[in-house]
Order: C-alpha cells, then structure tokens, then sequence
C-alpha cells in the first residue's frame, strides 16, 4: 500500500500566515511530507514567496510585486493581517525557504505564478536556485500556465512538473504526458476514481489541491492519491492514519 503524501498548502497556513516562514516551520514542525509555495518576481528581480500578484491581501502595503524591490516588499508586515502575534514576518525570498528546508527532508513543490504576469526569465531563476541548494531530487514544479510548464520541460526534461487546473479536463493523464509533467495536480472536486487509476496506470501521479475537508480527504486517501494538499497537514495525518489502519484490516 503506498502511503499518500501530505503537503502543507502556503505552509502550515491554518495556523500562521500563508507563504510565510512561520507556517512553513509549522508545517516541518508537525511533519508534513512537503511545502506548497507560491513564487513571483520582484521588479530588481528577485524570486519572492507570496501568493497574490499584489502585496495588498497579505501584507500592510500595497502594490504590485512586479513594481516593487525585495527591499520595498520587506519594510511590511507579512503576518500582521493575520493575527498581531505574527507582526514580524516578512515576505519571504525563495532562497530563505530552501535554506529553511535544506536539512529536512521535505518535499518542495514550487508553484510559478506566472498565469497573469509573465515574469521573465522567472523558470531560469527557479532553477538555477533549485540547484545552488541540490534540490533536483525533491522539487516539484507546477503552475496553471502550461506554456510555462512545457518551456520548463524543453529546458530541462527530467524535472517533475505537475499541471494545475481547476477545470474537467479529457484525459488529464493524456494532456500531462503531451507537457512532458510527471503529474497533475487538479482542483480536488474534478477527481474522481477512474482519473487516479488511469494515471496511475500511465505513471502520472495525482496531487489535488487543496483538501481540507476530512470528508474529501477520507475519499481520496482511499482512492489511492499520490498526496494531499492542504492547509491543514495535522488533519490530514489523522484522517490519513484511520484510512490506512481500516486498509491494513481488510489485508
Ligand atoms: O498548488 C495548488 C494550489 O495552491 C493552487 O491554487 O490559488 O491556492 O495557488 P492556489
Ligand atoms: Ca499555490
């Protein structure tokens, strides 16, 4: 029986601020298998972990995060939005979370943000940081732009990728196989059985995102998904423990 992964989305965001360095200490903290993290690029280039195209929702400042320098970005709070206890946090570089990561053992699945705003050269950047810290053996690239994924494929053909979509997709095994992507990893409501097992059978593994209902969670552990995302690992884990222990009776 493979054990489904639990990856924390934005970090461990149901207790600490998404994309901070705060949740994603959580998330090691509780033994998450891997990090979910958005990334998008600064106006003096640099790559920075945040989900929103702006700084508006999750920091005190406003702007766009194209317009703005690592140095503007960092004079706000990244945490104060989400309780005053996380005042201190500030948007973190993708850099400092692979740091963070580098002794873990941890999976590390990098969503580019680059559907809206096509940053340049943003694949270039991610990977040449993915091998200044040996990442090679455990990133997962995904993004919902898949021209961005297929570039990424013709630049380096042996790196995970995982397509994201939110929509009914035919065949997304078919369509992840065509991108060169080891994966999809779909919006949780469009997966239904006959998708995992038709991936699985054409070695495409599934990641859906992002479950947060034990309900739903329950139902896809018993399908057999490759991992959960979701933005809280800790119930996962126990709704995770009951499938197994239910499976390993019935063997
Ligand atoms: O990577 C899965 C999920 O994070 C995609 O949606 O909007 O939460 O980044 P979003
Ligand atoms: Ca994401």
């Amino acid at each position: 029986m493979k054990k489904t992964e639990i990856y924390a989305h934005r970090g461990f965001s149901k207790i600490a601020p998404e994309n901070t360095m705060a949740a994603f200490q959580e998330a090691i903290q509780v033994g998450a298998d891997g990090i979910e993290l958005d990334v998008h690029l600064t106006s003096d280039g640099e790559i920075v972990v945040i989900h929103d195209e702006t700084i508006d929702r999750t920091t005190d400042g406003t702007g766009w995060v194209k317009d703005l320098t690592l140095g503007e970005i960092r004079m706000y709070s990244a945490g104060s939005w989400f309780s005053p206890h996380f005042v201190q946090e500030r948007v973190p570089t993708l850099a400092e979370v692979l740091e963070l990561l580098e002794p873990t053992s941890l999976w590390l699945n990098i969503e580019l943000k680059n559907n809206i705003i096509r940053y340049p050269n943003l694949e270039e950047k991610v990977l040449r940081e993915i091998d200044r810290f040996g990442f090679q053996k455990r990133v997962i690239l995904s993004s919902f732009n898949h021209l961005s994924l297929h570039y990424l494929h013709s630049i380096r053909p042996n790196l995970p990728l995982g397509v994201l979509y939110e929509c009914n997709l035919i065949d997304p095994w078919d369509y992840a196989i065509q991108l060169g992507a080891s994966a999809i990893h779909p919006f949780f409501p469009t997966v239904d059985e006959e998708i995992v097992r038709r991936s699985h059978e054409a070695g495409i593994a599934v990641r859906p995102y992002t479950v947060d209902d034990p309900v739903y969670q329950k139902i896809l552990l018993e399908w057999g998904v490759d991992a959960l995302i979701t933005n809280d690992p800790l119930v996962a884990q126990g709704v995770r423990e009951q499938v197994q222990s239910t499976l390993r009776e019935k063997e």
